[in-house]
C-alpha cells in the first residue's frame, strides 16, 4: 500500500513545532506494516539543501506564478517528493511567516501548490508514482482532498494537529484554484464567505483523523470546535483520535548525546549532572530543589500568561524554573522580566534549540505544561521517557497521556503526573502546591519518574492504527 504524506514540514529537515516531529517519525513507524510512506514537502532552502540522489521527475512551466520542478530523493533517510518551486518557497527562515513575523502575503497560493501537486501525484498524473491513500497535515494540506473530491483520484485521510490554524483566505483566491465551479459552496470549500483551507479537507476527505481521543472529542463541542464542531459533529462516524508517539531512537536517555550524563530508568541519579549543566546554562543557583523546566511555543495556546502570572507562586514553594521558547513578543517580555525579578531561580532562552531542549528534559525533575488546548502535546512524552515529571493542565492529548498522582495511583505506583483542571492560575498555583508536596517525598517521586520512564510512549500501537485506518479506506 502506498500512501502520499502531504504535509509543511517534516523533521529533521525543518521544524517548526510538533507536526514535524509527527510527518518525520510516521513513516518509519509505519515500516513493516504494510503502508510505504513517501512525503511530499515544499522545497524550502533547508530541505534542497538537505536532499540527497533528487531526480526531477517532472516539470510544471506555470504553477501560481512561476515554473516548478518535482523531485524525486531521499533527506536525511526520508523518502522524499520535493516541490522545487523557488517563487513560492525559496526563502530563508519560518516557513510560514516573513522578516516582519506576519504571515507570507501569497501563503494561500504557496499552499494551494502543494496541495494541487499532492493529489495530482496522487492520482497517478506523473510517470511511476501513484498512492494508494493521500494523508494530508494540517490546514496546509487542506485543499489536496478536495482536489481529489472534485478532479478524481483516490480516498484521503486528514489529520489535524491543530484547530487554531485554518488557513481562511478571501473568496478572490478560488478562481486561481483550478478546482470546478461548484466546490465553492458549504458543501465544499466555501467558508464564511472565503476559503477555508481546513475546512475544505475537512469536508473532502474521506476520513479525518486528529491526535488525540481527547481533542477528538472536545473539537465536537461548541467551546472548542472554533467554528468547526458542526462539521466535525456531521462526520463523526470518520473521525478517530489517534494519540502521538515520539522517536525513542531520537529521544533515548541511554544515548543522547545531548546530554551532559546519559541515564536509564536505573541509573536516574546521573540526571543529577544534567541538572548542573542547566543550572549553569541559565543561571540558576546550584541545588537540588525541585527544578521545572518550559519547552514550548510562548503562545496563549501554551498557557504562558498564566506562568507569567504564577511566577512569584512557584518560588515561594522553593523551586527553581529554566525555560526554552520562542512566540508572542508581549509573553517573552513578561517571562523575561520575571526572571529579571527573581535572579538565580528563573532563568530564560529566548530561541530555538533542538539540543538545549533535550538536556532540559533530562535535568529538570518537572515540565511544565499549562495549556488551554492541546491537540496532543509531545514535550509530555518527551517528559515521561526522561523521568522529567509532566506538570499538566488535563486537556487534549494531555489528558489521554498520563495518570495523575491522585491518591488511588499513588498507592497503586502507577501515577506519572500532575494534572490540573480548570486552565486557571488558581489551578496551577494549586498544581504548583501539590507537585511541591510530592517532591518532599523522595521515593513517592522516584516512583512517579519511573512509572513515567516504564509508558510506551512509542509510535507501535498508532503507528498500527493508521494502517489500519488507511487499509480501510
Ligand atoms: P506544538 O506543536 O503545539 O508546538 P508539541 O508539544 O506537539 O507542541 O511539539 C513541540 C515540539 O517543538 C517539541 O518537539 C518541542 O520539544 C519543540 N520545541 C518547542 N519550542 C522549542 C524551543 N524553543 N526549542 C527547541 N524545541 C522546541
Ligand atoms: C500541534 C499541536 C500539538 C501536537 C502537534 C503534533 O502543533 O499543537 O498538541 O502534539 O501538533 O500533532
Amino acid at each position: 500500500m502506498k500512501v502520499l504524506s502531504v504535509a509543511s514540514e517534516v523533521y529533521p529537515l525543518i521544524k517548526t513545532g510538533g507536526l514535524a516531529d509527527v510527518t518525520g517519525a510516521l513513516p518509519g513507524a509505519l515500516a513493516g506494516r504494510g503502508a510505504e510512506m513517501t512525503t511530499l514537502i515544499p522545497g524550502y532552502p533547508a530541505v534542497m539543501s538537505a536532499l540527497e540522489a533528487a531526480e526531477p521527475i517532472h516539470m510544471l512551466p506555470d504553477l501560481f506564478g512561476g515554473s516548478a520542478r518535482i523531485l524525486r530523493g531521499k533527506g536525511k533517510g526520508l523518502d522524499l517528493f520535493v516541490l522545487d518551486a523557488p517563487h513560492l518557497y525559496n526563502r530563508a527562515g519560518n516557513p510560514y511567516l516573513g522578516p516582519d513575523g506576519k504571515d507570507w502575503p501569497d501563503n494561500a497560493r504557496r499552499f494551494a501548490a502543494l496541495s494541487q501537486v499532492a493529489a495530482d501525484l496522487a492520482r497517478g498524473t506523473f510517470a511511476g508514482y501513484a498512492a494508494d491513500v493521500l494523508h494530508a497535515h494540517d490546514w496546509q494540506a487542506g485543499l489536496a482532498p478536495a482536489y481529489l473530491r472534485y478532479l478524481g483520484g483516490p480516498k484521503s485521510l486528514i489529520t489535524v494537529h491543530n484547530l487554531a490554524f485554518q488557513g481562511h483566505f478571501p473568496a478572490s483566491i478560488f478562481g486561481a484554484l483550478g478546482l470546478p465551479l461548484q466546490a465553492f459552496t458549504i458543501d465544499g470549500v466555501e467558508y464564511f464567505g472565503g476559503v477555508g483551507y481546513l475546512k475544505a479537507g475537512l469536508r473532502c476527505a474521506s476520513a479525518i483523523s486528529t491526535v488525540s481521543p481527547s481533542y477528538a472529542r472536545e473539537i465536537q463541542t461548541v467551546e472548542d470546535g472554533m467554528g468547526l464542531d458542526g462539521l466535525l459533529r456531521e462526520r463523526s462516524a470518520v473521525l478517530h483520535g489517534i494519540v502521538n508517539g515520539i522517536d525513542i531512537d531520537v529521544w533515548n536517555p541511554e544515548t543522547d548525546a545531548a546530554l551532559a550524563k546519559t541515564f536509564s530508568a536505573s541509573t536516574i541519579d546521573k540526571r543529577k549532572e544534567n541538572k548542573r549543566a542547566i543550572e549553569r546554562q541559565f543561571g540558576l543557583k546550584q541545588g537540588d530543589g525541585l527544578l521545572y523546566c518550559i519547552v514550548s511555543r510562548l503562545t496563549e495556546q501554551k498557557g504562558m500568561d498564566l506562568v507569567a502570572a504564577a511566577i512569584g507562586k512557584l518560588v515561594t514553594t522553593g523551586a527553581r524554573l529554566a525555560v526554552l521558547g520562542s512566540g508572542d513578543a508581549l509573553l517573552e517580555g513578561a517571562l523575561r522580566d520575571a526572571a529579571a525579578s527573581y535572579p538565580g531561580l528563573v532563568g530564560v532562552s529566548i530561541g530555538y534549540d533542538e539540543k538545549l531542549s533535550h538536556l532540559l528534559q533530562g535535568g529538570s525533575d518537572a515540565i511544565l505544561i499549562p495549556s488551554r488546548f492541546e491537540p496532543c502535546g509531545l514535550t509530555q512524552l518527551y517528559g515521561l521517557r526522561y523521568g522529567c515529571v509532566p506538570v499538566v493542565a488535563r486537556v487534549g492529548g494531555l489528558a489521554d497521556t498520563l495518570i495523575d498522582a491522585n491518591d488511588a495511583a499513588v498507592s497503586a505506583d502507577v501515577a506519572s503526573g500532575v494534572q490540573f483542571a480548570p486552565v486557571t492560575q488558581d489551578a496551577l498555583e494549586y498544581a504548583l502546591d501539590r507537585t511541591a508536596a510530592l517532591y518532599t517525598d523522595p521515593q513517592g517521586w522516584r516512583s512517579m519518574q519511573k512509572a513515567g520512564m516504564k509508558a510506551d510512549v512509542s509510535w507501535e500501537r498508532s503507528a498500527s492504527r493508521y494502517a489500519s485506518l488507511y487499509r480501510s479506506l
